[in-house]
């Protein structure tokens, strides 16, 4: 007997997750990230568990998540997102079950007015759309049940222990190091951090801060640009020490121990072009480097030609998946 339920327990929960890790090694979820990223979501986020279940075997998990407040001031609130979806697949061979779970969950966030539904890429993401190595086992059948792709994203990677600079690069820096500072982010400046981010990144990335801001000591993994006594950029970067864990080191330990992450970087309008957004990302580089770490990764970007300036090749390749409901 097929039973197609939503699941509730934190055991089965975890026995989603374990079948994932079982499935996707090389997508391997820690317990840190389950409690992070599905027991402690962003303030407006609904997060809800479902399962195919034949006895007491699980053949099939799947993560949704929607929002009940807008991320933006008067934005909308109409979307969700599939966070995770596996399926065992030796265990599992008919679409039709799987089908039958993806219209399950849809009827439900139909129910929940959601007009527009995501792969991937929801606030506290493990993956930012349908990777690569999965595309077989998934993408026609997505196609098939109404998923458009719309675009394709990538994170990349760099082994910074070998980082060097190009002499175009060192011009730039010599001409920045007398008007530009970064510091990281403190209690003290997290209001004026936040009011940055409000100003000129007022949609996702301020609601991700606003979120990880409330997390005692989380703030200290974002850095400020500052130009005179001004704020004018932002970054963040992850470490597997880090108190909120960004996604870029989701995968990180793949790539061995001395990991860390960059991103999102932003620059305020006004002050882009102006080789900022360099400078900022040289120093934060060098300073990883200089500190033992050896593997940066950069998550979820399309500016391939940008990064590859700084040496980042494409490590992951994901593609962007929607369906209208
Ligand atoms: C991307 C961003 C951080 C770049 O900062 P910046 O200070 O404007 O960039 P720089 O002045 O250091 O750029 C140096 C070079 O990169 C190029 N560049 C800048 N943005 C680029 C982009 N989006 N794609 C490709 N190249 C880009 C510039 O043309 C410049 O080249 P040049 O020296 O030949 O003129 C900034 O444009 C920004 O905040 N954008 C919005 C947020 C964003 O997209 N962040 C990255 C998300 S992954």
């Amino acid at each position: 007997m097929i039973e197609i339920r939503r699941i509730v327990e934190r055991e089965e929960i975890y026995r989603g997750i374990d079948l994932w890790n079982k499935i996707y090694p090389s997508f391997l979820i820690n317990s840190f990230l389950v409690e992070q990223n599905i027991f402690t979501p962003f303030d407006g986020i609904i997060v809800s568990a479902w399962g195919v279940l034949e006895e007491s075997n699980l053949l099939a998990f799947a993560l949704t998540k929607y929002l009940t407040i807008p991320i933006v001031e008067n934005g909308k609130k109409d979307v969700a997102w599939i966070s995770l979806l596996v399926f065992d697949q030796e265990n599992i061979k008919s679409d039709s079950i799987k089908s039958r779970l993806l219209e399950t969950i849809e009827r439900y966030l139909a129910e929940q007015e959601i007009k527009k539904i995501y792969f991937g890429r929801d606030p506290q993401n493990f993956i930012p759309g349908l990777p690569d190595n999965l595309k077989k086992d998934y993408l026609p059948w997505l196609e098939k049940n109404g998923y458009h792709k719309e675009g394709i994203v990538y994170d990349l990677y760099q082994d910074i222990s070998t980082f060097a600079i190009s002499s175009e690069i060192r011009v730039l820096e010599q001409r920045l190091a007398s008007q530009l500072a970064i510091k990281a982010v403190t209690e003290d400046t997290k209001r004026i951090f936040l009011s940055f981010m409000k100003t000129f990144f007022p949609g996702r990335w301020h609601y991700e801060a606003d979120n990880i801001a409330r997390i005692p000591g989380a703030v200290q993994d974002y850095w400020l640009l500052w130009l005179d006594n001004k704020p004018v950029g932002f970054a963040r970067t992850n470490t597997s020490e880090s108190l909120y864990r960004g996604p870029n080191v989701n995968w990180g330990s793949q790539k061995g121990r001395l990991y860390c992450g960059l991103g999102p970087i932003g620059i305020a309008d006004s002050y882009r072009g102006k080789g900022y957004g360099m400078y900022l990302m040289v120093k934060i580089i060098q300073n990883f480097q200089q500190k033992g770490y050896r593997h940066m990764i950069i998550d979820w970007t399309d500016l391939l030609s940008y990064y590859a300036r700084l040496n980042f090749k494409p490590w992951i390749k994901y593609y962007l998946l929607y369906k209208n409901l």
